[in-house]
């Protein structure tokens, strides 16, 4: 694990945005990145979008976690997306795999296993680097603390029912994230300070804390964070 810090929420942005460059130039073909929902990375998209030099015909986008609300909702991680990164660069339609919320829950989980299997095949789907935020309260992607989806030891993608939000959300499974070359946490702000001490400094209680479950088998995590998030490490 390694923790970098960085002085404000800009700067993060700017060192995330520029890790992802760095590792599509260590790469050649097909590149795959998984994006996250919620607002941290939207000045990583904005920065994402304006560097011209990246060749967004080999670059594949995937997402974490998604809302089960319409692609164009307002609390759409894609529309998110769209608005903040995709609309802005050439890339063709086909590289976005959106994760399909059109569908009930399970019928979501079930499409968005098959577009990874389609990319993937049926090996063992190994992203070239996954974007993930951290909630206050330790989750990651849609894996909520006490929810059936941080046991599922074998499927790709779930539909996690969280009891707090009494919403279903279609969520990446900590063994798919874990498979990943790249794993990149990026925090910013003091509402994190207390929940990433406990993540990273405390005792291992993933249950709780479901950052805690990601932890790479063969690839890089890093926690990219800032001066305000970081302040109780
Ligand atoms: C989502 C995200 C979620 C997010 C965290 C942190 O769908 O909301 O995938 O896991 O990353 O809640 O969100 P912020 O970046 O807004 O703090």
């Amino acid at each position: 694990m390694m923790i970098r810090r960085y002085a404000s929420q800009h700067e993060l942005a700017q060192a995330a945005a520029d890790l992802f460059v760095e590792r599509l130039a260590q790469t050649e073909g097909r590149f795959s990145v998984v994006l996250s929902g919620g607002s941290t990375p939207k000045p990583v998209h904005r920065l994402m979008a304006a560097n011209k030099d990246i060749d967004w015909d080999r670059i594949h986008v995937f997402w974490g976690d998604e809302r089960t609300v319409p692609p164009q909702h307002p609390d759409s991680n894609y529309r998110m997306a769209c608005e903040t990164l995709l609309d802005e660069i050439e890339i063709p339609q086909e590289n976005i795999h959106r994760i399909p919320t059109e569908y009930e829950p399970e019928q979501a989980a079930a499409a968005y296993d098959e577009i990874l299997r389609d990319y993937f095949g049926n090996t063992q789907p190994r992203f070239d680097l996954v974007f993930l935020g951290m909630g206050d309260d330790g989750h990651t992607a849609s894996l909520f603390p006490q929810t059936q989806a941080l046991h599922e030891p074998v499927r790709w993608v779930v539909a996690n029912h969280i009891p707090k939000l009494d919403r279903w959300r279609i969520t990446l499974t900590a063994p798919v994230i874990n498979m990943a070359n790249t794993v990149v946490f990026l925090v910013s702000g003091a509402s994190k300070a207390d929940t990433l001490r406990e993540v990273v400094n405390g005792p291992y209680q993933p249950d709780i804390y479901p950052a805690q479950f990601i932890d790479p088998e063969s690839g890089q995590l890093i926690w990219m964070v800032d001066k305000a998030a970081a302040e109780l490490l």
